[in-house]
């Protein structure tokens, strides 16, 4: 889960630009933590079992089994920004490699130091070792691969083993019901407890913009096997999308391309339905996020989680997604860098320049502020 009032979550915002004083967020800061922290932890759901938050040592993935006990004094693997602390709570600024989807792109993943996050895409196929269809890494409409996922699996929990300073995490798109409800069932088999790095569940589990017609994965099933098995991952979940390449020559009226309140609502009420109760990010394409700004922070604002705060990956294709640039930006700073991840290719990354601005607004702490104000009026 992604804590919200760690020591390093209160710090960061206190030092950023406020109405605040130092003495002021200083006392405040000692308030709240000596406050809220207990009470937290009784409030977390009982088959939430975080790793981390309790005094026992966090199980681990099979080849973690004898790490050494300084690992138990860890915080939670689960949340990010405390597991990459060079980013310093500035979501944006964890780095990642696209479509690792076969041996040599891992491996160079892997050995790249300036890499933090493996995104890679889960579809049903074969490998040479393997004839019997099985996870593998993959995009449709491949179904053949050098990498299972099982494989793919084992060499991360290795490198991190062995590497502890470059450390990875892993979002897995899964591209079918079918392979995601597999790779869960083989996770469990051959992993035992949690991984001690980061593991996010990714899918569009909806339909979504411009009238996409791609078939999502099917949510209740989704978010059902994700509760069941793994309720401390990170959901990234999305809706299906038509840009970039897929509109062809047609051109959309702007009031098409977004998110809006109806594919949002349609999201919070399948989490509503599975209650969800672990942390989400929602993975949403650029071009549409550049138009949806009072849609998305009520998409953020109506993630009724128990713990954490919901947060945004903002995704793009390649350069034929047509994107406001200007626009995507103003939103991604008006919504917080703490609150979003930023999946794009270099060229939008370079265009957006979101290293020169500032981590937090004014409005974030604020926000911040009062949801601690919430916390600890609801703890007494
Ligand atoms: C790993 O990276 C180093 C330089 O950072 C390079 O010399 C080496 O060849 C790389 N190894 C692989 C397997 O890519
Ligand atoms: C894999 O894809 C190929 C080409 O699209 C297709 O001919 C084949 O039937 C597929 N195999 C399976 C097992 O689905
Ligand atoms: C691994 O590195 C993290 C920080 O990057 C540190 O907190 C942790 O103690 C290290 N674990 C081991 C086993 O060295
Ligand atoms: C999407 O579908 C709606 C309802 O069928 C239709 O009114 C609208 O024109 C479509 N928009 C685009 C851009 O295709
Ligand atoms: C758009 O592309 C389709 C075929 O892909 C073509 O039939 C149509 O004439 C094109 N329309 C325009 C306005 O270029
Ligand atoms: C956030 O949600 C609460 C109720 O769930 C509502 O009262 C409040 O107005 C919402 N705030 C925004 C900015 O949408």
């Amino acid at each position: 889960m992604v804590p919200l009032y760690t020591p390093e979550t209160m710090a960061r915002h206190s030092s950023s630009p406020s109405l605040w004083t130092r003495a002021q967020a200083g006392v405040l800061l000692v308030a709240v933590l000596v406050l809220s922290v207990p009470h937290q932890a009784e409030s977390l759901p009982a088959d939430a079992a975080l790793p981390g938050t309790d005094a026992s040592p966090a199980p681990a993935m099979q080849t973690m089994a004898a790490a050494p006990a300084a690992r138990a004094q860890e915080a939670d693997p689960q949340d990010v920004a405390s597991f990459f602390p060079g980013i310093k709570g500035d979501l944006t600024k964890l780095t990642w490699a696209h479509a690792v989807n076969s041996r040599d792109l891992l491996a160079k993943s892997l050995n790249d130091s300036g890499i933090m996050m493996l995104e890679a895409d889960v579809v049903l196929g074969t490998t040479p070792e393997s004839p019997n269809q099985v996870p593998v890494m993959g995009h449709p409409p491949m179904n053949t691969s050098d990498l299972s996922l099982q494989e793919f699996l084992r060499s991360v929990v290795t490198h991190n083993t062995d590497n502890n300073a470059t450390r990875k995490g892993v979002k897995l798109d899964f591209k079918s019901i079918g392979v995601y409800e597999k790779a869960i069932d083989s996770l469990k088999q051959n992993f035992a407890g949690v991984p001690d790095f980061p593991v996010w569940l990714n899918a569009d589990i909806l339909p979504g913009p411009v009238n996409s017609t791609n078939t999502p994965v099917d949510a209740a099933r989704f978010l059902a096997k994700a509760k069941a098995e793994y309720p401390y991952l990170m959901l990234s979940l999305g809706w299906t999308t038509r840009w970039g390449k897929a509109l062809g020559n047609e051109t959309v009226p702007t009031a098409f391309a977004k998110y809006n309140e109806q594919t949002v609502k349609s999201m919070t009420d399948a989490l509503d339905a599975a209650q969800i109760t672990q942390p989400i990010t929602y993975a949403v394409r650029a071009a549409f996020v550049a138009n949806s700004l009072d849609e998305l922070k009520m998409l953020l604002n109506e993630t009724h989680q128990a713990s954490g705060k919901a947060t945004l990956t903002v995704w793009s294709s390649d350069e034929t997604d047509i994107v406001n640039v200007a626009q995507l930006k103003n939103n991604i700073l008006a919504i917080g860098k703490d609150r979003v991840f930023l999946d794009v290719g270099e060229e939008l990354a370079k265009q957006l320049d979101l290293a020169s601005s500032a981590l937090s607004t004014c409005a974030s702490v604020v926000t911040t502020l009062l949801a601690c104000a919430m916390v600890l009026f609801r703890a007494l």
